[in-house]
């Protein structure tokens, strides 16, 4: 088990009035699986990426990443944890405007200091979605489905164990978000990675070995 989710609760409050997102939702993320989550707008799928990848912390409930308990974690350890085992897709890229595409897919390996070790890597990641020729080119000189490549390397450059992806087709078009569909499907195959997706797409939701709906605050099997 990569990943487990237990009892996680999440509201949030506006005003005097609390917001319940996420109530007594509980998964787990086996090695390799794919995952996909779909859901209304509002219902809560982008804030339970960012509590499952650590970017933001429950109200309650545990979550197990690679057998360790993540609330077990200083917020040090923890950091190094995100940068060894979760990479994580945003869905407006996110990508740092001052820096080259290959610089922007390297940065992770700073934060874990590896930058050396991984350079070939990156090259070969480059060639590996097509980009071989884009490397030097900075965010702006990128199209948007480029772009979306480039932060899928750049998620994947440290081989985490699980890769988190939110509505990362939103905003392609049709042709290039098959690609970044086809993309996924041979990274969970190629480099042994769990992925979990947000989408709004029937097509992107269809690749899930599990696929769920979240709704009222917790996921229903995708019937
Ligand atoms: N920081 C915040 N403060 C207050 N409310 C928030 C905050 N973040 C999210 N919410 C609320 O939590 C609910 C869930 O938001 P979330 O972004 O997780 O939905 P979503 O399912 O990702 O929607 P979409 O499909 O539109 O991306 C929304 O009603 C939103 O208004
Ligand atoms: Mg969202």
């Amino acid at each position: 088990m990569i990943l487990e989710a237990k009892n996680i609760y999440k509201s949030f409050r506006n005003g005097v009035k609390k917001l319940p997102v996420l109530t007594n939702l509980n998964i787990s993320v086996d090695k390799q699986e794919t995952i996909t989550i779909m859901g209304p707008s509002g219902s809560g799928k982008s804030t339970l990426l960012h509590i499952l990848g650590t970017l933001d912390t429950p109200d309650s409930g545990s979550i197990k990443i690679n057998q360790t308990d993540i609330n077990t974690l200083k917020e040090n350890q923890l950091a190094l944890l995100r940068s060894h085992e979760i990479g994580f897709i945003f869905q407006f890229h996110h990508l740092l405007p001052e820096f080259t595409a290959f610089e922007n897919v390297l940065i992770p390996t700073q934060i874990v200091g590896n930058t050396d070790s991984k350079t070939k890597r990156a090259v070969e990641l480059f060639d590996y979605v097509g980009l071989k020729e884009r490397k030097e080119h900075y965010p702006s000189q990128l199209s948007g489905g480029e772009r979306l490549r480039v932060a899928v390397l750049r998620a994947l450059i440290n081989n985490p164990s699980i890769i988190f992806a939110d509505e990362p087709t939103g905003n392609l078009d049709a042709g290039n978000a098959k690609k970044l569909l086809k993309l996924f499907k041979n990274i969970s195959k190629d480099f042994e990675q769990s992925l979990v997706i947000t989408t709004h797409n029937e097509e992107v939701a269809s690749i899930g070995e599990r696929q769920f709906i979240l709704d009222h605050g917790v996921l229903n099997d995708r019937v």
